[in-house]
């Protein structure tokens, strides 16, 4: 497995394995991984291409007040785990190196950009759509592998490809879970033992929410105060937000009749947690 620290050296790399008839399969993350990178690694290799994943700490999606700093970060625990699964190489930049003195662009996805995480977190999704954009730059691949549990940052990603043209096919990927249903992120590490078990709560509702909707329940607002009161109801949450909205366009909506998403977030502690569920299309 290589590591290739430079903007350069991953060209090179790409073109070495393009030489070869190989396709490039790519992992973008911020490292500190859990199963829920593993899965996408697997899928990547599974799918037959060179996989190259990049470890980059994004300064441009966190804002001022948030966990930059103090985000987890281990190198050498990540080049461990990801080499049993295949990958090929890693690109781990220095942040010079992503954003050399002088830099200016930024890349906006207008409207999905906007409810959501992007109410609570104003400069996120540029942040996340201008490194997305500047990697696949970098990396060219023809697959690019995100989970779902960023869910937002997934149809912001399909949106910019779509908009702008690349000939990338984004592949998304189930949320991986923990035992007790908590979905994996390396956030969880911030979690106390009580705050941890508190954290429940989160798969708890959306369970709760697929079941009412499984058994006729087509009422968005009924559904979100259901969740909201579920968490409400935990000491140790404080709810940023739940909500029902379109699975395509993330609008808020009243009644289920197109594929729809419970997308929640929420504090335990200094952890700020999301979790979603998609509710399909109501058969006809
Ligand atoms: O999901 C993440 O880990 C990050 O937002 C991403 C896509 C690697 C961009 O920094």
């Amino acid at each position: 497995m290589e590591i290739l620290r430079t903007i350069d050296s991953v060209r090179q790399w790409v073109r070495a394995q393009r030489a070869q008839g190989r396709p490039i399969h790519f992992v973008p993350t911020m490292g500190y991984f859990h199963e829920g990178h593993l899965s996408l690694m697997r899928r990547a290799r599974d799918d037959g291409g060179a996989v190259i994943v990049s470890i980059f700490v994004n300064p441009l999606q966190f804002g001022p007040n948030e966990d930059l700093e103090r985000y987890p970060r281990d190198f050498e625990r990540d080049r461990q785990m990801a080499q049993p699964v295949g990958v090929d190489a890693i690109f781990a930049p220095e942040a010079a190196e992503m954003y050399p003195a002088g830099y200016q662009t930024e890349v906006r996805v207008q409207t999905l950009s906007q409810p959501l995480c992007g109410r609570s977190r104003p400069g996120h999704f540029e942040g996340v759509a201008t490194v997305v954009l500047k990697l696949f730059h970098i990396v060219t691949p023809d697959r690019a592998y995100f989970g779902m549990k960023d869910y937002q940052q997934l149809r912001v990603i399909q949106q910019m490809v779509r908009d702008l043209n690349l000939p990338i096919e984004v592949v998304p990927c189930p949320i991986v879970r923990e035992a007790d249903g908590l979905a994996m992120s390396s956030r969880n590490v911030y979690l106390s033992p009580d705050e941890r078990a508190a954290a429940t709560v989160l798969y708890r509702s959306l369970q709760w929410a697929q079941a009412q909707y499984a058994a006729g329940e087509r009422d968005a607002h009924r559904l979100r105060e259901g969740v909201y009161a579920q968490i409400a109801a935990e000491p140790l949450a404080r709810i940023d937000y739940v909500e029902v909205v379109d699975a395509e366009t993330l609008q808020p909506i009243e009644r289920l009749e197109r594929p729809a998403l419970v997308a929640l977030a929420v504090f335990f502690g200094r952890a700020r947690l999301i979790d979603n569920c998609l509710l399909p299309a109501p058969a006809e």
